[in-house]
């Protein structure tokens, strides 16, 4: 069989197991949907179990035994249909970073809505010239190509959004993050995820955004303690393993609706009191570092548009750069 149509039986066999999980597909059913013999279907059934996908066969046909935690367009695409459809998947086994590779990707033209995800990050980015930190199989680290028609000095409220859909994304499955300004995500007073917005400009547009992720999902303690900072993982937290696909599904759903009526509005006010009720050190003392000197001073919660309030002696500063310490 010529491999575009393996390609294409793949995703049929998958879409079919998806939707119809926990419950079988017919080999028939699948073979009259893929336009192939029972055979064929059989014989692509045995690939995609080499591969490691968990397809039971029985007498009723086959089935997944369980959600398979992998990036394979073939296998992502579809399970993401459902909630956000039209993502275009974009995978790698191993990459020096997510973000470097679509910002490569924007550049030659690719969409918005193209996500580029990978099992292994050589060379991941964090935010002021830091690395990121993942493991294969346990981290989740993915960015997202966005262009809105706006100006640049707006679009920075758009790095708040992803994190209040990041913090959405962990509460729908028990967790109860905070928000570290600008972007980080915090459980236990401990970093879980990380937000990294890249922006290019086109005079006074934005011509693209990349919007990089990081998430610790299943990292086990002893992962997390040679990290240089505080860190900890949805494993860690919540003392079970959680599905990194079922976390990329519920960001993106999330995100996706903020993101349409930001886009359209122009205005970040909306989520100001979501973001606030999130925020760490909210009424509390802060330090903001990297600009040209540290600001100190109590944490009034962010702006229209994203800046952070921060009372300093008498006097209130709006700030649009770094980070709280
Ligand atoms: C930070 O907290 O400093 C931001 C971390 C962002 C990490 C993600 S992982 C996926 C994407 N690719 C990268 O190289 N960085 C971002």
């Amino acid at each position: 069989m010529p491999a575009m149509n393996r390609l294409n039986l793949s995703r049929t066999i998958l879409s079919l197991l998806l939707e119809a999980f926990p419950g079988s597909v017919s080999g028939e059913k699948i073979g009259a949907t893929g336009g192939v013999s029972r055979v064929a279907v059989w014989k692509e059934v045995r690939k995609l179990q080499d591969l490691g996908f968990p397809i039971v066969a029985s007498r009723l046909g086959y089935r997944l035994a369980s959600i398979p935690d992998r990036f394979d367009p073939d296998f992502l695409e579809p399970y993401l249909e459902r909630d956000v459809p039209g993502i275009r998947v974009v995978y790698r086994e191993e990459v020096d970073s997510t973000s470097t590779l679509l910002r490569a990707l924007a550049e030659e033209g690719a969409p918005e809505g193209t996500l580029c995800i990978a099992e292994r990050q050589t060379r991941g980015r964090g935010r002021r010239g830091r690395s990121w930190f993942s493991l294969p199989g346990k981290s989740l680290t993915f960015s997202f190509l966005l262009r809105p028609l706006l100006s640049p000095s707006f679009c920075a409220s758009c790095t708040l959004l992803a994190g209040i859909a990041l913090a959405e994304a962990l509460e729908g499955l028990g967790f109860s993050p905070v928000l570290k300004w600008p972007n980080d995500v915090l459980l236990g007073g401990k970093k879980v995820a990380g937000i990294l917005l890249e922006t290019a400009t086109d005079l006074d547009e934005v011509s693209w955004m990349v919007l990089g992720v990081g998430v610790n999902v299943n990292l086990e303690r002893r992962d997390l303690t040679p990290l240089p900072f505080q860190a900890t993982s949805l494993l860690f937290e919540g003392g079970v393993p959680v599905l990194r696909v079922e976390v990329l599904r519920r960001f993106l759903a999330c995100f996706l609706a903020a993101y349409r009526r930001w886009k359209e509005e122009g205005d970040f006010s909306p989520w100001v009191a979501d973001y606030n009720r999130r925020l760490a050190f909210l009424g509390r003392s802060v330090t903001i570092v990297g600009g040209k000197s540290p600001v100190s001073g109590t944490a009034l919660g962010v702006d229209g548009s994203g800046a952070l309030r921060v009372m300093e002696g008498e006097k209130e500063r709006r700030i649009t750069w770094g980070e709280i310490a």
